[in-house]
């Protein structure tokens, strides 16, 4: 293997710690750094998540409001919930965990969240504001994935990178910000022609695809940077990511792992998100 791991436990580590400082200078003035999630339903990724979420709150000193509302709720349940919530001035970030149910659509309840409150990054006003390089609040993976990058001294200006995937939470947001850094940038889908070949040609190669193994030591260039987003279970239920890691390590000059990679990154970034959303609603 020649790859240099690009360990997601150390930097998330890392900024979590820059968070929890943070954290106590806001309490110092005497405010309380506060996330409040909305999980509707029972989804077991989604409870873990949450949990994951909560625990990280609480490393970093801030507090962790979760509220559970039941499967069969209903769109104004959670609108109504959401109201409460942006009303609260001591709630400081609102996370509405995704997937809901399928009575409920997603879009109306992402566009009720204050965007000044919106720590996902989600609202159409957030996106629009990252699109055209305004003040924001980035989606917490993409966010993730850049300080990954920025980790291993490699420039971005100038190289080619390579998103895979083209959802709205990973591969459009990361496209835009591998733009923002003056990458020379291709978003990959299942239409993609010779889609490999398009692999093969990246210099930084984002895998946001959502399938074990997707991404296989063929498609990568010698040297590139590769991180890997997807959280998938192998046959034999261990987890993995979308890259064949131990095929692609022998190729990249950087990889991320999974697990240890960008997931624990996508934790770090929301709490980043949440201690931000603090300091410019309290002007501290
Ligand atoms: N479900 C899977 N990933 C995410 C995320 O980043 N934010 C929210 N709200 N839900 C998710």
């Amino acid at each position: 293997m020649s790859a240099q791991i690009i360990d997601g436990k150390v930097l998330a580590a890392q900024v979590k710690a820059e968070v929890a400082a943070d954290v106590e200078t806001l309490k110092a003035k005497g405010v309380q750094p506060c996330l409040a999630v909305i999980l509707v339903g029972e989804n077991p990724a989604s409870q873990t998540y949450v949990k994951g979420k909560e625990k990280d709150c609480i490393e970093c000193g801030m507090e962790s409001r979760v509220i559970r509302m039941p499967a069969d709720s209903t769109q104004q349940q959670v609108l109504d919930q959401l109201r409460v919530l942006a009303a609260d001035d001591a709630v400081h970030g609102i996370l509405v965990q995704l997937p809901l149910p399928e009575q409920i659509d997603e879009q109306a309840v992402i566009a009720a969240i204050p965007p000044e409150k919106d720590v996902d990054g989600f609202t159409p006003v957030n996106v629009g504001r990252m699109m055209i390089g305004e003040e924001c609040f980035l989606p917490c993976t993409p966010a993730g994935c850049m300080r990954m990058l920025d980790s291993t001294g490699v420039s971005v200006a100038g190289k080619h990178a390579v998103v895979v995937g083209r959802s709205n939470i990973v591969g459009k947001p990361a496209a835009m910000l591998l733009l923002s850094r003056n990458a020379t940038v291709t978003i990959c889908h299942s239409k993609t022609a010779d889609l490999p070949e398009v692999c093969r040609s990246a210099d930084i190669l984002v895998a946001a695809v959502g399938r074990a193994g997707f991404i296989t030591g063929d498609m990568v260039k010698e040297g590139a940077v590769v991180i890997d987003v997807g959280i998938n279970r192998s046959p034999e239920g261990k987890l993995c990511g979308d890259v064949d890691f131990a095929a692609a390590a022998e190729k990249a000059g950087h990889i991320t792992p999974v697990p240890g990679g960008v997931g624990l990154m996508t934790r770090a970034m929301l709490m980043v998100n949440t201690v931000e959303a603090c300091r410019r609603q309290t002007g501290l």
